[in-house]
Order: structure tokens, then C-alpha cells, then sequence
């Protein structure tokens, strides 16, 4: 055999032994939990054949605690390129057969050097979590390596997209790189995100919790807003991110790819017609409304099982990706409280940092009122709404379905938030406020100094029309040009893609500075 021969052949044997991670016994062990390796997880992820690994030989350069004495190539992350649907992006992969997938110093620079490339390339990093946090034996080394990963998504933040898949443990420091991203997955049951684990709570507080109740998907996909998305398996999982690249574009100086469809732009859909009950407190379903709009009925939800009273999602209409954000009459009456107004606002912010543009559709009571907002500051909580629709410089296309009242109203992307077109329903009630507070307010005295009862509902029912009749319509607005125009419920697909058409060009600026304030 040759030289050149023998080099290749010592090539294939240490290619071969990197792929094998931590060996065949962890690898075992690994599967025995439910969970894929990190070579297996890619090769679900990429476009096969498409993947090019970076960083294939790297070691750690620890030599605490005997870790001179193991080495294994590649250091417990699987880094590099390749392409979803043809698409390029850049990925990592913790590889948890490794040291636990631990973070070392050498692991995050092969993590930088992803994202690095991914910005000057511009193309997204997706990470694959799965790590007992950082590699212990490091110790500051290993911090520094985590402030280096943290450094990046900030700075990549808003220029390409970040994407966190959670697929086994992420505790410590080591969640806040998944915060800094822009979505997050989490896998039910095997992964979990906290900062201390509950024997650290359990120690420090008394409090007794699973790891499950403390961190687990359920946790943070409805109470802490944390994930965005969870899937029942890691397969699922990969499937949703691959879906969510679709309605995305590569960086913020592009736009998403176009979506082919064969669903009619004049399709109308006259049970949008009839879709408002007669009694303004009954609900209806916002759901119906989107898909009724959107091509195909096909409605990608982010952050579903959070903050449940406003929708957020993804849809095309004629074949363009755009951001869709809703109030659901369904769930507390669509009110906009906390947890609503800082879903929303992130997700506003992000489709305006990546070119999406925006459809609103209406139908608000107002703020959640009461000490407990107040007290979680619904005031700052509200103004993060209100600044994300104000700065967005995306089209933005507004339909009013029923209610839009007080601040609400101007919070939900308004004409005078630099909304580009606002429609609104027949059924449209744009004011201060509902007939039954305002009818309160103004005529309260009145209506107290009528002693008998049956006058006194006469009463209350004239005024309550009288106001109805004057405000609690969209005519108002429309007279104003507030309002574009009044439209047919049933005509609100071809409506919103002609003025998604009409915007294509769209430029607006906002003034130079060196960044914005909004209220945190
Ligand atoms: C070094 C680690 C490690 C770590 C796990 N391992 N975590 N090695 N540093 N942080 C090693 C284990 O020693 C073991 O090695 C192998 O990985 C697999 O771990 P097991 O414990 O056998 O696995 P499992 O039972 O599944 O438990 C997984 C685990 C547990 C729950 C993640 O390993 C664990 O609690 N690890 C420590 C988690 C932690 O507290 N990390 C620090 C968080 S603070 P062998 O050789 O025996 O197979 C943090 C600060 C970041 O990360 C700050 C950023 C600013």
C-alpha cells in the first residue's frame, strides 16, 4: 500500500471513530431514553448529502482533573453546513455522548465558527440542545466559551434567523443562548430547561418540584411563554423547524420564498358573512377567520399554548409569507393583557427585523384591568405592543372584525401607528369604549335619578342605542379616513392580498439612531 494510501485509510479510521461519539455503549444509552444521537438528528434535519462538517478533529485542551488523559475528535458537538428544502443553513449539533454534551471551550468556538459564517453569509443557525451545561472540569474557560456563544446571538439578533431545538437538558447559564434565539422547540419529556434544578430549589427555597413541573415543555410552552413550540417526539420536532424555514427568509436583507398555490386569490367565503353573532359578548372563533383568509387554510401558530387571548402565527396569502396576529374573542374575550402584549410584540419585532409583513385582525375589548396587571406592570407590558407596531416598517394590513376600543384599538396596529391599510367589517364597533361603560359614565346620574326600574332599563337601552348609533360602528372611523374602507366579510381574502400587493414596494425608515428604547 502506498503512503498517499495508508494516509487515506488513517483518514476513513478517524473519520469513522469521530462519528462515533462516545461509543457504541452510550450511544445505547442514549437511544434507551427516547432520544437520537446528534449525527442522527442532522441527518433528519438536512437535506441528504447536503451536510459539510466543520471542526471534525478538534479536541479539548483541558488538563484538570485527568481530562488530558480523553480525548475524543470533535469534542461533543457535531458542527457545519447544509441545506433544507435547498435552503443554506448552519447547524450544531450537541452531542450528549460525549462528556454529556458538556460545553468546553473548544466546544464553543466550533459553535462560534457556525455562527460566525452564518452571519457573513447571512443564512440561519439552527442549534440542537442536549448538554449537562458547562463541562465542569473547565471551569471559567468554560463560562468564557458560553459569554463567546451568547455574544454571537445578540449579535446575530435581527440580522439572521436563530432557531433552538431543545432535545435533553439545558440548565444554568445555558438556557439564555435558546432566550437570546428567536424560536425555541422543545421535545416533550426528554428535554428540559431551568436555571437550578429542583434539588437547588428544594435546598434554597424548600420548595419541592419535578423536573417536569419545574422546566418541562408543557412549563414553558404555556405558562412561561419560554418555547414557542413543543413536539411529542424528535422526529416532529425537526419537521415543525424544517415547516418553519419555509415561511422564512435566509436574512434580513431578503425576503421568505414564494408559495405556489392553487387556492383562488378571489376565492370568497360567504360564511364569513354570518360569522359575527348577534350579541356582541358572544365568542366566535378567530381560527376560522384566519384560515378562511390564508391560502389553503394552512396556519402555522407559534407560542399556541401561551397567553391563548391573541393568535400569532405564520401564513401565506396569494403565495406570500406574512406574520398574522389576532385577537381570539374565544379566550378571555381576545382582552390584551401581559402575557399577550409581550407575545405579540416579540413576534411583531420579528417578522419586521425579517421583511414578513404583517395581518392584524381586530376584535379587542380593551386591557385586562385589575391589580394583578397593574401590578405586573400590564402599562410597560402594553407599551411593548404598541412600540412593535409603531416602529415596524413591514406592510402592514389591518382588519377591524368587531370590537377595537380605547387603547386597544390603538395598540392593534392603528392608522396612526404608520399602519399602511386598515379595513374594517360592517360589524366594526370602533370607540372609547363599549355602550354599556359609556352609557355609565355619561348618563349615570341621569339613570340613578329615574326611580322606576322599568323606566329605568328604557333608560339605559335609549342611550345605549343612541351611543351605539353614533360610535359603536365603523362609519365614524370611515368618515375620518381612519379607515380605508368598509368591506364585505366575505371578500376579506382578495382584499388583503391586493393591498399585500399593492405594498410590495413599500419603503419606510425610521430616524437614524444608535438603537431603540423599548420598554422592557
Ligand atoms: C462535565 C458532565 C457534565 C458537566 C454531565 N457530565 N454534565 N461532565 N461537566 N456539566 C458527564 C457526566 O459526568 C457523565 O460522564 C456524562 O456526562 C453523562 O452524564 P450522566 O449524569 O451520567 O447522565 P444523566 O444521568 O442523563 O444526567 C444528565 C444530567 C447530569 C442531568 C445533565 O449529568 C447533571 O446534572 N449534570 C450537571 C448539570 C449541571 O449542573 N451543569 C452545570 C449547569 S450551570 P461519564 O463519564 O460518567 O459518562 C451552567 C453554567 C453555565 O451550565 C453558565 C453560562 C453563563
Amino acid at each position: 500500500m502506498s503512503i498517499q494510501n495508508k494516509q487515506i485509510e488513517d483518514l476513513v479510521r478517524r473519520r469513522a471513530a469521530a462519528r462515533m461519539g462516545g461509543g457504541q455503549k452510550r450511544i445505547d444509552a442514549q437511544h434507551e431514553k427516547g432520544k437520537l444521537t446528534a449525527r442522527e438528528r442532522l441527518a433528519l434535519l438536512l437535506d441528504e448529502g447536503s451536510f459539510e462538517e466543520f471542526d471534525m478533529f478538534v479536541q479539548h485542551r483541558c488538563t484538570n482533573f485527568g481530562m488530558d488523559a480523553s480525548h475524543i475528535d470533535g469534542d461533543g458537538v457535531v458542527t457545519g453546513q447544509g441545506t433544507v428544502d435547498g435552503r443554506l443553513v448552519f447547524v450544531y449539533a450537541q452531542d450528549f455522548t460525549v462528556n454529556g454534551g458538556s460545553l468546553s471551550k473548544t466546544m464553543s468556538e466550533k459553535i462560534c465558527k457556525v455562527m460566525d459564517t452564518a452571519l457573513k453569509v447571512g443564512a440561519p443557525v439552527i442549534g440542537l440542545n442536549d448538554s449537562g451545561g458547562a463541562r465542569i472540569q473547565e471551569g471559567i474557560d468554560a463560562l468564557a466559551g458560553y459569554a463567546e456563544i451568547f455574544e454571537r446571538n445578540i449579535l446575530c439578533s435581527g440580522v439572521i434567523p436563530q432557531i433552538s431545538l431543545i432535545m435533553g437538558p439545558c440548565a444554568g447559564g445555558a438556557v439564555y443562548s435558546p432566550a437570546l434565539t428567536d424560536f425555541t422547540l422543545m421535545v416533550d419529556k426528554t428535554s428540559y430547561m431551568f436555571l437550578t434544578g429542583p434539588a437547588v430549589v428544594k435546598s434554597v427555597t424548600g420548595e419541592v418540584v419535578s423536573q417536569e413541573e419545574l422546566g418541562g415543555s408543557r412549563v414553558h410552552a404555556s405558562k412561561s411563554g419560554v418555547a414557542h413550540f413543543t413536539a411529542e417526539t424528535e422526529e416532529e420536532a425537526i419537521e415543525r423547524i424544517k415547516l418553519l424555514l419555509s415561511f422564512l427568509p435566509q436574512n434580513n436583507l431578503g425576503t421568505s420564498p414564494l408559495k405556489p398555490t392553487s387556492d383562488p386569490v378571489n376565492r370568497t367565503d360567504d360564511s364569513l358573512n354570518s360569522i359575527i353573532p348577534d350579541n356582541p359578548n358572544k365568542a366566535y372563533d378567530m381560527y376560522a377567520v384566519i384560515r378562511s383568509v390564508v391560502d389553503d387554510g394552512e396556519f402555522f401558530e407559534v407560542h399556541r399554548d401561551f397567553a391563548r387571548n391573541i393568535v400569532v402565527g405564520f401564513a401565506h396569502v396569494g403565495g406570500r409569507s406574512v406574520g398574522v396576529v389576532a385577537n381570539q374573542p374565544g379566550v378571555l374575550a381576545g382582552v390584551l393583557d401581559i402575557n399577550a402584549s409581550r407575545k405579540a410584540a416579540r413576534f411583531v419585532r420579528f417578522c419586521d427585523a425579517f421583511n414578513i409583513p404583517l395581518l392584524t385582525l381586530v376584535d379587542v375589548p380593551g386591557f385586562l384591568c385589575g391589580t394583578q396587571q397593574e401590578y405586573g406592570a400590564v402599562i410597560t407590558n402594553g407599551a411593548k405592543l404598541l412600540y412593535a407596531y409603531g416602529e415596524a416598517t413591514v406592510p402592514k394590513v389591518t382588519v377591524t372584525l368587531r370590537k377595537s376600543y380605547g387603547g386597544a384599538h390603538i395598540v392593534m396596529s392603528c392608522k396612526q401607528l404608520r399602519g399602511d391599510i386598515n379595513y374594517a367589517w360592517p360589524s366594526a364597533n370602533i370607540a372609547v369604549m363599549g355602550a354599556d361603560g359609556a352609557v355609565g359614565v355619561l348618563y349615570g346620574k341621569e339613570i340613578k335619578a329615574e326611580e322606576n326600574p322599568e323606566k329605568q332599563a328604557a333608560l339605559i337601552e335609549q342611550k345605549k342605542q343612541e351611543y351605539n348609533d353614533l360610535f359603536c360602528n365603523p362609519y365614524q372611523a370611515a368618515q375620518k379616513g381612519y379607515i380605508e374602507d368598509v368591506i364585505e366579510p366575505r371578500n376579506t381574502r382578495f382584499r388583503v392580498i391586493r393591498a399585500f400587493e399593492v405594498l410590495e414596494g413599500k419603503r419606510q425608515d425610521i430616524p437614524a439612531k444608535k438603537h431603540d428604547n423599548i420598554p422592557l
